[in-house]
């Protein structure tokens, strides 16, 4: 385990927990020994008690918001370093340009024909993201490409009998 997936586990671990602390707590206060004990209702406890519950809410919404704030994906779409065009058609990827410098890149993607898939692989051949590409609609997909390198286009959608040999390709420099 790496250190976010650490954090990960604790704070999910930490929720469950208070989720089942606050359900033990609620069950306790609405179960029928504490009733039967016939005691008048006490408003004032009961206000006392909403009360905290409502600012417990809150607390929780807040610490939530603070703590995915900065990981909302917007904040990283005005980041890109450069964009880079990429057209699909029976039976190839045209890429411009063909050498774009390492960095966030904004990759806007569309199709002449039929459906294609737009699989991006780095150059030790692992596959580092893909998307749909849907004919006339430009689809934006960004991606962080730091290792310079020849980097792979493979169409990953069974497109017609050209299928298999829809590769692109293109350069990222330093
Ligand atoms: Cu294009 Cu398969």
């Amino acid at each position: 385990m790496n250190g976010t997936q650490i954090v990960i586990t604790v704070l999910y671990s930490a929720v469950t927990l208070i989720g089942i602390v606050g359900l033990i707590a609620v069950l306790r206060t609405t179960s029928r020994s504490s009733r039967a004990k016939g005691r008048e209702a006490n408003i004032e406890k009961l206000h006392k008690g909403e009360n905290w519950w409502a600012l417990m809410s809150l607390a929780i919404v807040v610490v939530l918001f603070v703590a995915t704030f900065f990981g909302i994906p917007w904040m990283n779409r005005a980041q890109a370093d450069s964009t880079a065009t990429v057209r699909a058609l029976q039976f190839a990827f045209i890429i411009q340009p063909a050498q774009i410098p390492a960095g966030t890149v904004d990759f806007k993607v569309k199709s002449d024909d039929v459906s294609h898939g737009f699989g991006l692989y780095a150059p030790d051949g692992k596959l580092v993201k893909q998307i749909q590409i849907i004919p006339d609609v430009e689809s934006t997909m960004t991606v962080k490409l730091d290792t310079p390198g020849t980097y792979k286009i493979l169409c990953l959608e069974f497109c017609g009998v050209g299928h298999h040999n829809m590769v692109g390709q293109f350069e990222v420099t330093k």
